[in-house]
């Protein structure tokens, strides 16, 4: 309506003021309807809706007090306004009374006149918008307790726990799973301490960091922690207040304990089975190694061949299982073994020189260059691991004439050593998963190297370890290089 023309319904039974009515509104912009009587009248109101009537009280067929009493019940909102001659001013009084909204004497003051409509216009136009305004309050009001009571079910009906807290760090929200998974029997009070629900310091001690605003929208905080005998994985994150500030946190915790029994479990499983085979495996390299250096009796050519083809398949089997002994360890959690002084510049050169005769069968250079290094505290097994796989790589998936050039250098805090090569490079769909356990690129000039994709999956495993990282770039065609850094002085100390 409040778009569209005002509508005003004039009824009198004298066409003068009819006619009157309709060329003064019409020129003040409203849209003027006419009716003789007050039954063509309610007939019109029955199927056109209008904003105001202007109703004159004497006419024949139906008396105006009586389309007044009619029009009031059908259409209480519609304002009536009263036409009344001078002598009739008390039947106008009492039209009042019933629920008219305003009377005008007859003949009209234009001004007056107008005034009168402009009111009722205004009254009307303002109970409309004040109509639709509570009608969607309402609908407003509804859809919010339906998102309410689907958001209250969805939680409740959740496997993860979830715990809601407000700006005190006191828990407003909780579901059955988190009582579940956090052993707590009966009810909890609403609003309560986080410390009365758990006693967790290092989940706590997150939660404060995030009511702090340590996080952005969209981040999440993620942790392990114990429950009695479960092992929970909590995903924390911070809830935002219209104004955009931290009102509070959200955790959703899930149980990992059958995982976690899993995955120990397989590292148990791996571990022994590997132990297992490598004891046999030793021992007939051993008796491989006696008969072909001739201790068993002389050996002719051809045995002497299949022999050494089968030692070498033997050392191919003790380095994978190696490998795989080397995993355990690292998701056991002691890849670092021991923390000493370990010269860098010593065990470069030594793995280097040791590498050199294989890099040479293969027609390519390696070269090595330090600068600046200060002993740093590592396990020495491990900085060897590293660089074994490293430079193996960079010798195998290189071509023929190609380079590798290893460099360490003090920097700060940390050592940077990098294995560069110009080899075959790896592209950019590949490199995120080059490390990932038994993972191997396929690429035409690099099917003969033998490999089961476990190599760079230690290497990160062993810098994690010591609290360094690594990464790299790399070129197809032209080559690849890996950096790390590891921190001087191992965290443990
Ligand atoms: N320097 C490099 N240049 C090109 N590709 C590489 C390089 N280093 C690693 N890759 C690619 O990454 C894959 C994973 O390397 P990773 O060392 O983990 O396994 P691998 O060499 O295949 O086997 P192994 O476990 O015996 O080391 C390789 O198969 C190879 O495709
Ligand atoms: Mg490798």
């Amino acid at each position: 309506m409040m778009n569209e023309k005002i509508k005003i319904l004039v009824v009198d039974d004298e066409k003068v003021v009819r006619d009157g009515c309709q060329r003064v509104l019409g020129g003040k912009g409203y849209d003027v309807i006419t009716a003789i009587n007050g039954k063509e009248a309610l007939e019109l109101l029955s199927n056109t809706p209008v904003d105001v009537i202007l109703l004159d009280l004497k006419m024949p067929v139906m008396s105006g007090e009586e389309m007044l009493e009619k029009a009031i019940s059908l259409y209480p909102d519609i304002p009536i306004i009263i036409i009344t001659g001078h002598g009739t001013i008390d039947k106008a009084v009492e039209c009042m009374k019933m629920g008219a909204y305003d009377f005008i004497t007859k003949p009209f003051q234009i001004d007056e006149f107008l005034i009168t409509i402009k009111r009722a216009v205004e009254k009307r136009v303002l109970e409309q918008k004040s109509k639709a305004y509570e009608e969607e309050k309402k609908r407003n009001l509804y859809d919010l307790n339906l998102e309410k009571s689907r958001l209250r079910t969805i939680i409740n009906c959740m496997a993860n726990g979830v715990m809601v807290t407000n700006r005190n760090l006191e828990v407003v929200l909780h579901n059955p799973a988190l009582m579940r998974l956090l052993e707590i029997s009966g009810e909890i009070k609403n609003p309560v301490s986080i410390h009365e629900i758990i006693n967790n310091e290092d989940l706590i001690s997150t939660l404060k960091q995030i009511q702090s605003g340590a996080l952005d929208k969209q981040e999440s905080i993620s942790q392990e922690i114990k429950v009695g005998k479960n092992i929970l994985r909590a995903i924390s994150a911070p809830a935002f207040g219209p104004d955009n500030g931290v009102v509070g946190t959200v955790t959703v915790l899930e149980d990992i304990t059958a995982f976690k029994r899993l995955d120990e479990m397989k590292s148990d499983f791996v571990n022994m089975v590997a132990h297992e085979l490598r004891s046999p495996l030793v021992s007939i390299k051993q008796q491989l190694t006696v008969i072909l250096e001739g201790l068993a009796g002389p050996l002719q050519e051809k045995q002497k061949e299949f022999l050494e083809k089968g030692s070498n398949k033997i050392d191919t089997l003790l380095e994978l299982i190696n490998d795989l002994l080397d995993i355990a360890k690292i998701e056991a959690g002691h890849a670092v073994q021991h923390h000493v002084k370990v010269d860098l510049e010593k065990i470069i050169k030594d793995t280097v020189e040791l590498m050199i005769p294989r890099a040479k069968k293969q027609g390519i250079e390696v070269q090595y260059l330090c600068s600046n290094l200060a002993p740093i505290q590592a396990d020495p097994k491990g900085i060897e691991e590293i660089l074994n796989n490293l430079i193996t790589n960079a010798i195998n998936y290189s071509p023929e004439g190609g380079k590798v050039t290893i460099n360490a250098k003090g920097m700060g805090e940390y050592v940077e050593i990098t294995v560069k090569d110009t080899g075959v490079g790896i592209s950019e769909e590949e490199l995120p998963k080059i490390f990932d356990k038994f993972y191997r690129v396929k690429h035409p000039k690099t099917r003969q190297v033998m490999g089961t994709g476990l190599g760079l999956s230690i290497v990160k495993g062993i810098v994690e370890a010591h609290h360094g990282t690594i990464d790299v770039e790399s070129v197809p065609d032209k080559g690849t290089t890996f950096r790390i850094l590891l921190p001087l002085i191992g965290s443990d100390e």
